[in-house]
């Protein structure tokens, strides 16, 4: 099924983000643990939901020099997680020295290669913090630039909004994964998302993973407010 639905657990405890995953059940396979849990986990909650036999999209967004990030990188791959993320603002050496490493060291451990992802430009960002930070071109190029680095360098995807798939897609390849957040159904609270797409109008652009997590984390009824989800992709 396209697209498939990441929930993000975006939790503070551990015993929080697992109650969610056992509620939620059969209906979803796979989620993704990002700064707030894992600062307050670490590694052993990843451990805990691979051992479960649940897809891991490890959100840290990794941006360091190349050594730093293979050592870290390396904890992801040994702990099973599906997906894992570095910041293409690294630069090419750094995305290709790390892709590289991601499949030679999942090879070596006999294990399924993670998917490397990268973050483009954080869509909190708009033009004029990039002119802040000394690059002149508007956030659109810059997402595309950058993409395009990282599957030269061997990434399987980037992370997006809706809004940068079609162009993405379009000039890298169908095959290029997108994973975008910012997704809310019609019956759900905006919370804090700006621009929002629901779950049928992601399917229409192609993406290949959402990132849901509040419409389902905080609903009364998690299980069903998935199942609610997973109804409108496949209708
Ligand atoms: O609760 P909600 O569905 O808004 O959660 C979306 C998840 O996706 C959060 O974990 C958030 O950090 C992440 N995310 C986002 N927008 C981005 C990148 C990541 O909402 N541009």
């Amino acid at each position: 099924m396209k697209p498939e639905v990441i929930v993000a657990l975006d939790f503070d405890s551990r015993e929080k983000a697992l109650k969610l995953v056992r509620e939620v059940g059969d209906f979803i396979s796979h989620y993704k643990v990002g700064l707030e849990l894992f600062s307050r986990e670490g590694i052993e909650i990843v451990r805990e939901l691979s051992n479960q036999g649940k897809k891991v999209f490890l959100d840290l967004k990794y941006h360091d020099i190349p050594n730093t990030v293979k050592s870290a990188a390396k904890v992801a791959v040994e702990s099973g997680v599906w997906m894992y993320n570095v910041h293409a603002l690294g630069g090419y050496d750094f995305l290709r020295h790390i892709a590289e490493f991601n499949r030679e060291y999942a090879d070596k451990l006999g294990l399924n290669r993670p998917l490397l992802i990268a973050v483009t430009i954080l869509t909190s960002m708009s033009d004029e913090d990039l002119k802040s930070v000394g690059i002149p071109s508007a956030v659109e190029d810059e997402v595309l630039r950058l993409s395009e680095l990282a599957r030269k360098a061997g990434l399987d995807g980037v992370v997006c909004s809706a809004k940068e798939v079609r162009t993405i897609k379009e000039n890298l390849g169908e095959d290029f994964l997108t994973v975008t957040p910012g997704i809310r159904p019609v019956w759900a609270s905006k919370d804090d998302q700006k621009r929002i797409t629901t779950p049928k109008e992601a399917k229409k652009i192609g993406t290949d993973y959402i990132v849901i997590g509040r419409p389902i984390t905080r609903a009364e009824n998690p299980r069903s407010a998935a199942e609610r989800i997973l109804e409108e992709i496949n209708s």
